[in-house]
This record gives C-alpha cells, sequence and structure tokens, in this order.
C-alpha cells in the first residue's frame, strides 16, 4: 500500500520543479562556442542511453519504442493498398549515429541528421489491394529492418511557462527518411498460400526501394508524428533551462 502513494508524491516533485536530464546525459550550455558539436554528441548519446530504461526520471524508452496502431496510405505508381499496422515495436536506437545536430536558438528550430544501421519494426499487418498489377492481401505478423535508415528529422518548438518555468513544446515537425535496402517478412500473406506469397515476396525484394519511394511521404509523416510525440513527452518534463542552460 506504500509504494504506489510514495511514488505520486515523488511524481509530484518531478512536476512541481520539473525533472532535470539524466546525470549519465551529456550537458551542453547555450554560452560554450562549440555548442553545436557538443549538441550533436550528446543527442546521438542521449538516443543510445534511451535503448534501456533510464533511472530517476520515467522519461521514455525506445528499446523498444512502441506504437499502438499506425496507418500508411496507398501509393499512386506501385503499391495500391493502404498498410495498416498495430501493435509496432521499433528497435535499433543503440546503435545510431548523427553526424549533424543543430538547435537555432531564434528560430526555435532543433535539426537532427542521424543513421540508425539496423531500424527494425516488429508489427501486426493487414493489406488488401495491388502491388503493381498482383493482388497482395493478407492479415498476420511481420518484421522489416530499414538499413542504414537514414533520417532528417526537423523540429520547430514553441514555449510556454509553467510554474514560472520556461519549458518548450513541438509545433511542428519534418521527417525525410531514407533507407538504402528494406529486409523484412509478412507471416501469412495473401491469407497463407505460400508458394504464391513466396512469388510476391519475391517481386516485392526486388523493388523494394521503388515500393517505398512510392509510399514515403505517408512513412515520413506517421513517424514524423510518432518522434515528435517522444520528443514533446521529454520536452513537457524538463524546463528549458535543464536541456540547454542558458544564453
Ligand atoms: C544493439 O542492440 C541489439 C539488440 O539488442 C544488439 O544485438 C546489438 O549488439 C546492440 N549494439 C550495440 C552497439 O550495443
Amino acid at each position: 500500500m506504500k509504494l504506489p502513494l510514495i511514488s505520486t508524491c515523488l511524481s509530484l516533485v518531478a512536476v512541481t520543479f520539473g525533472a532535470k536530464l539524466p546525470s549519465s546525459f551529456m550537458k551542453c550550455n547555450l554560452k560554450q562556442t562549440d555548442f553545436q558539436q557538443c549538441l550533436t554528441k550528446a543527442v546521438e548519446d542521449a538516443i543510445k542511453q534511451m535503448n534501456r530504461p533510464l533511472k530517476g526520471v520515467n522519461l521514455l524508452n525506445l528499446g523498444p519504442l512502441e506504437i499502438p496502431g499506425m496507418t500508411v496510405a496507398a501509393g499512386s505508381q506501385v503499391l495500391y493498398t493502404q498498410q495498416v499496422f498495430k501493435n509496432m515495436k521499433v528497435s535499433g536506437f543503440n546503435e545510431t549515429t548523427c553526424s549533424k545536430v543543430e538547435f537555432d536558438t531564434d528560430e526555435k528550430i532543433l535539426k537532427l541528421d542521424c543513421i540508425v544501421p539496423h531500424f527494425r519494426v516488429e508489427f501486426d499487418y493487414e493489406v488488401n489491394g495491388r502491388l503493381f498489377l498482383v493482388s497482395i492481401y493478407g492479415k498476420g505478423s511481420g518484421w522489416a529492418v530499414f538499413v542504414d535508415n537514414h533520417m532528417q528529422l526537423t523540429f520547430k518548438l514553441g514555449e510556454y511557462e509553467k510554474k514560472g518555468k520556461k519549458y518548450y513544446n513541438v509545433v511542428k515537425q519534418e521527417l525525410k527518411m531514407l533507407m538504402t535496402d528494406v529486409e523484412f517478412d509478412l507471416e501469412n500473406l495473401l491469407d497463407g498460400d505460400e508458394e504464391a506469397a513466396d512469388r510476391v515476396k519475391k517481386v516485392m525484394k526486388d523493388n523494394i526501394l521503388e515500393i517505398y519511394g512510392d509510399v514515403r511521404s505517408g512513412y515520413e509523416e506517421a513517424f514524423g508524428l510518432v518522434f515528435a510525440s517522444v520528443f514533446d513527452r521529454l520536452l513537457g518534463k524538463v524546463p528549458a533551462v535543464f536541456l540547454f542552460g542558458e544564453k
């Protein structure tokens, strides 16, 4: 009976005073001359650390990142079926490398340029339509690995005050996402007609980047929203001053 009470009190304290970033996170201060380089390293390092639950601040967990559902619109050239995903688990963030992370303090724009070498997604899927001229349908579980997934993520931030402290929030986001290959499997494709399903999967494998190109904007929008919501949750808990220090 006592434990839940204690944790409620603790989270109230965190809400009142604002949570600090975990002490294991690298800190960068806007005053330092190499702020942008520091930020690049710090963000990469933080993303890697979030691969396991962090002590203290129960912020977010990217190991795996769970997404209850995602619906991606049909393409218009190649893949004529909407793609419905449920129970998604995204992992692989522990190997993230970031070549550039920039924060424009005047415009409050944060830009990340990062690669996740094995961006792995497990899911339940449902499709019903056409791939090229071939029928594609089925419902089951599956996985995909976006190889060398290169993500350019831009957040436009707003700011507001809560209990006398300044906080940021995400106002708008844009994600560009390109990979060099997609490895995947879809169980029960074509309702379990395995021979036909293997032929369709071969067509998919041979044309995977063209297929992705046809539905890319839908994936970029959907994952952009997911990353914005993850980041926004962190911003809502940690006052601005604990993120970047002060100018
Ligand atoms: C990242 O996590 C995966 C899966 O847990 C593991 O196989 C891999 O070795 C890890 N990579 C690093 C650099 O820790």
